[in-house]
Parts: C-alpha cells; structure tokens; sequence
C-alpha cells in the first residue's frame, strides 16, 4: 500500500467506501478487437441462423448437403451421364469381377473396348440409352436380334447394378487401346 499515491492519473475517478480502482485502461487494439468480435457476432447470428430466412440455418444446409450427397456419384471418372446415379467403390469392384465372369468381355472386350459383336463401353455413345435404367433394361431383356442375351435369368438385380457401376463408373472415359468407333447418341 505504501507507494501507491493519492496521484490522479494512477486511480479511476470513483470510490466506493474508500475502495479505489487503478486507473488501467486497456490498450487500444485490445478494445477494437472486441468490438471486431461484437461486430463479427452479428454478422454471425444474422448469416448463419438463417435470419430471415436466408437459407443457411442449420436444417437447409443439413438438407442442401444431403440433397447433394444423393446426387453426388462415387466415382473416379464422373461424367455427366452419372450424376444421378448413387454407387459404391465396392460395387464397382463386384461389377468387374461379374463383367469377367459373366461373359460380357466375349462381346465388349476384356476392357469394355468393344468389338466386332459388342459396342464400346467406355465412349459417352449409347445406343440403348446411358441412363442406369436403361443400362438396366438392356442387361435385363437382352437385344436379341443384336446377339446380347436376356440376363434377368442369370444375374440378380444387385448384380445387374454392380456391373452398371462398373461401366459407368469405370468404363466410361477409361480410353482403353483399340476402341471401337462409337455408336448410337452421345450422351451429354
Ligand atoms: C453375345 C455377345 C454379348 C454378350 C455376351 C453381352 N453383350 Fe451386351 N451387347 C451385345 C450387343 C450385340 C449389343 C447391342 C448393340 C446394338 O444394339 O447395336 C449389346 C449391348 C449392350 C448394352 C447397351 C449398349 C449401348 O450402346 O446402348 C449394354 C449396357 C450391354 N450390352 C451390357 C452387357 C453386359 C453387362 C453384359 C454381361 C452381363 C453383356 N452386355 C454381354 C452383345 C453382347
């Protein structure tokens, strides 16, 4: 206590019962940083709580992204004509194996190249239809009068997605040597 003076400038204006405070202001840039921090609270609770109704609150960005995620291929190569299309890597693994093992390398090629029965699969050219459904339809009904037999005897529909993903997802774009000349319509 005994060199604390009496002196102004050392002591705050009040006095409670004798109580006195230091007079210790903080420094500047301390205090434009808090303001910063109000200003930024605002900008903050406006922008992000979705106020009035700015789209960015917690429940429409939830449903943005999971909009998104539906939409969102899982795939290396994305290409437009899959975008609506939702599959795994896991798929596409399965759908290689049941390419091979299924037989559909004797009329589109060991890399989906195509050959002189099958067309290529790794162009954005379709002749059925690049949909999934229609790629669906084709492996399920067959093309009888082209000479692709009716699977829906001998693939399950899990199957049959599998090996959609594959083509979709790994076949197309892939540039495999000797491709065949596309067929059919591009599909943007
Ligand atoms: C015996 C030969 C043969 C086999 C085996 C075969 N396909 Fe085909 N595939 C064809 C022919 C021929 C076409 C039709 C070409 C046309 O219509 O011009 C075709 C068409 C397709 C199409 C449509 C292509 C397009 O451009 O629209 C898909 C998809 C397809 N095959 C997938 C498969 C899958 C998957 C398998 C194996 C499960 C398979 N194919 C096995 C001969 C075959």
């Amino acid at each position: 206590m005994n060199n604390i003076t009496q002196d102004d400038k050392l002591f705050a204006d009040h006095n409670y019962d004798g109580i006195r405070e230091l007079n210790n202001p903080s420094p500047y840039w301390v205090l434009l940083l808090f303001l910063g921090t109000i200003g930024f609270s605002l900008f903050y609770a406006v922008h992000y709580f979705g106020y009035p109704n700015n789209g960015r609150d917690q429940v429409s960005e939830y449903n943005k992204q999971m909009a998104m995620a539906v939409n969102q291929p899982s795939n290396q190569n994305p290409s437009d004509m899959n975008a609506a299309f939702v599959f795994t890597k896991e798929q596409m693994a399965e759908g290689a194996k049941i390419f091979l093992e299924k037989g559909c390398i004797a009329c589109h090629g060991t890399k989906g190249e195509g050959n002189a029965i099958g067309p290529n699969m790794t162009d954005k050219f379709w002749v059925h239809g690049c949909k999934p459904a229609e790629l669906l339809k084709v492996i399920t009904d067959g093309i009888p009068e082209k000479g692709m037999a009716p699977y829906k005897a001998m693939m399950t529909e899990a199957q049959m997605k599998s090996v959609i993903a594959y083509i979709l997802g790994t076949l197309v774009g892939s540039n495999p040597p000797n491709a065949k000349a596309p067929q059919g319509v591009e599909c943007k």
